[in-house]
């Protein structure tokens, strides 16, 4: 079974216009998946029902809910390790020279999903650096509600702490749940997470000292790409950086970082204006 051409039609638009994630038709498999669990939810028979509904009713939150089914919330504790190795060896000591009179940092997640990125840069932060004194503030944002009500709880399965946690780090920083595992009260008191679309009005404001945009672009046109990449642009202090994912470039799209490699790993520095 496959999704009817019409009703994926109807479906890649919504998405594309809610979140600019393009889905090709191709991903028709990918369109069935994910929305068969909410059509099961939802009481409904089929995808073609869903889409009925969506048509008539217009209906802002069920519109919201196969727009987050169809987000990919795939990530893991310090994935790919290089953009960290970056941060430590060489991001993190030259902020603490140049930030030295205003005593702050400030470091954004900005498709933090599940939270594993933000609180592997918090552990990073807290293991590596003295940063008493210093007002250190750790934020992540994703479009998708229900990811950012996971990262809040700092709740995650045995196979997800499995996913690239040192044991050193779990037994620091987590407690057991049953057969799961909870941030302890410390971590989760150093990040805080929101919902933000990367097209919609943005609640952050600068100076931003890092921001990890990883593993998001992706899913966007060049078009929408160049449109973040330059808002970002504005946010970022004089000399920060942006972290892509290990498939990701500004090159070809925007002119406004330049290519650095730090500890092994490519990141792009601001570059004025
Ligand atoms: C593959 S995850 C990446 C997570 C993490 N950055 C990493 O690299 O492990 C991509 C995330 O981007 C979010 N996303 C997709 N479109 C978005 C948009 N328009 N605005 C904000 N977040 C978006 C998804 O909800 C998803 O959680």
């Amino acid at each position: 079974m496959s999704v009817a051409e019409a009703d994926f039609t109807y479906i890649s638009d919504l998405v594309g216009e809610k979140s600019a994630i393009r889905l090709r038709p191709e991903k028709n498999y990918l369109v069935e998946a994910r929305l068969l669990p909410l059509v099961k939810d939802l009481g409904m028979a089929s995808i073609g029902d869903l889409v009925v509904s969506l048509r008539l009713k217009k209906d802002r939150t069920l519109e919201a809910k196969v727009v987050e089914a169809m987000t990919t919330n795939e990530t893991s504790w310090f994935r790919d390790n290089h953009p960290f190795e970056a941060l430590k060896k060489g991001i993190i000591p030259e902020l603490l020279q140049r930030n030295v009179v205003r005593h702050s940092i400030r470091i954004w997640s900005a498709a933090s999903s599940t939270g594993q990125e933000l609180l592997s840069i918090a552990m990073l932060l807290d293991t590596s650096f003295d940063l008493t004194g210093w007002k250190v503030d750790l934020f992540g944002t994703d479009l998708s509600s229900e990811v950012v009500a996971k990262a809040r709880t700092g709740h995650y399965s045995g196979l997800e702490v499995n996913r690239g946690l040192p044991v050193t780090l779990l037994v620091r920083y987590f407690e057991r749940a049953g057969r799961d595992y909870v941030a302890n009260e410390a971590l989760r008191s150093m990040v805080r997470f929101d919902q933000m679309n990367l097209i919609g009005p943005w609640t952050v404001r600068g100076p931003v000292d890092v921001v990890f945009l990883r593993n998001v672009l992706i899913y966007f046109d060049i078009d929408v790409k160049r449109r973040i990449l330059e808002q970002l642009h504005s946010v970022i202090a004089p000399g920060g950086y942006l972290v892509l994912g290990a498939s990701e470039t500004t090159l070809g799209i925007v002119d406004c970082y330049e290519p650095v490699t730090l500890a092994g790993s490519l990141v792009h520095r601001k570059k004025e204006r």
